[in-house]
């Protein structure tokens, strides 16, 4: 079975086209490399570059037959998405659009999608299960939400199936080591403390030490991405088998403070994180953590590397790599 991965060379990407290929299937990674990076391409697996905006090239490549469409390009910075929501309109949400009208013109008839927390705002309740009201708080999420809706449609009107994972807090690196791309200009919590450890980054900024948590900072939900990358291949499955969509939270169901991720951080590390306490950033929940019930019945899903130890291990191998030349 042939799968398209649209993102594949990004962070999470790189990790879900890994998990495919270890499963045996053809993977094709399409990516305009404007996050992702040639060192996250893997010999075994094709590459076309190519941006989802550009239509009649999009369907060209899946003219070529593909049995599914593995969705990952995305803009994913929410902050960012509250100054310059046209940037994420257009390529969350035209992206998208163009990816299901030329899925619909090719004939593939399944689509595998990050899709994420964000799309439920500020939770009513704790755990957060799928059932929980959407109201995204910022317009990251909100495209999300909105592409979620295009979903159902496509699927009542022309047939796509599709899984949609509303992701927690991804996080962590490959534990065997085999991908070795860093973000460019990371703004998620563990890629800054790791870049402040790394010596290239001179503080984290804490937003927030007055929330209603343990120790006052912001718990969430943190997931490892290779745990996320097995649940994209047990989803496609799903519903390749089944033959019917789904949409479910995937996470640790574990809450971790900023806190408690410097201090992991320190002792895994060595070195000591430059951090300051800094005001709110706004549309920041206290706490987000999921129930991945649904997952574990549906999928029979996981979380197996998602423990704060293995998630900052496996990132901080990552950044030695690239940084070891820096002392502490
Ligand atoms: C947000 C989205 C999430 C999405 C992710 C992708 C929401 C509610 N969540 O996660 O769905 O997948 O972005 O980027 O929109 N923090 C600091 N200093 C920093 C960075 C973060 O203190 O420099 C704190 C935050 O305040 C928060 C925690 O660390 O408490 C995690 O933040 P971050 O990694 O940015 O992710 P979210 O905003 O939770």
């Amino acid at each position: 079975m042939k799968i398209l991965v649209i993102g594949g060379a990004g962070y999470i990407g790189s990790h879900v086209s890994r998990e495919f290929l270890d499963k045996g299937y053809s993977v094709t990674v399409f990516d305009n490399l404007s996050s992702g990076c040639n060192e996250n391409l893997f010999d075994d697996a094709s590459f076309i570059e190519g941006d989802i905006l550009d239509y009649p090239f999009l369907l060209s490549t899946m003219k070529k037959g593909f049995g599914c469409v593995v969705h990952l390009a995305a803009f994913k910075a929410a902050g960012e998405s509250m100054v310059k929501p046209e940037k994420y309109s257009t390529n969350n949400i035209t992206g998208t659009i163009n990816i299901l009208n030329a899925m619909v013109e090719s004939g593939i008839k399944r689509i595998v999608f990050s899709s994420s927390a964000a799309v439920y705002g500020d939770p009513q309740y704790l755990p957060i299960d799928e059932k929980h009201p959407v109201e995204p708080l910022n317009y990251y999420g909100f495209t999300k939400l909105e592409i979620e809706r295009f979903f159902k449609w496509y699927d009542q009107l022309k047939g796509i199936k599709y899984a949609s994972l509303r992701y927690f807090n991804a996080a962590g690196y490959d534990v065997d080591g085999r991908i070795k791309g860093l973000e460019k200009n990371p703004a998620n919590l563990l890629p800054v403390i790791m870049e402040v450890a790394s010596g290239i980054r001179e503080i984290l900024e804490i937003f927030g030490d007055d929330y209603e948590t343990e120790d006052g900072t912001g718990v969430r939900d943190y997931i490892h991405v290779s745990d996320l990358s097995v649940a994209h291949v047990s989803s496609f499955e799903y519903i390749e088998k089944n033959g019917s969509s789904l949409t479910v939270n995937l996470g640790s169901e574990t809450g971790i403070s900023v806190k408690t991720m410097v201090k992991n951080a320190e002792e895994i590390t060595g070195r000591h994180i430059n951090a300051k306490v800094v005001g709110r950033r706004p549309g920041d929940s206290a706490r987000l953590v999921a129930s991945s019930e649904y997952a574990r019945e549906i999928l029979g899903w996981k979380a197996r590397y998602s423990d704060v130890k293995t998630l900052i291990k496996s990132a901080w191998k990552v950044y030695l790599s690239h940084f070891n030349k820096f002392s502490p």
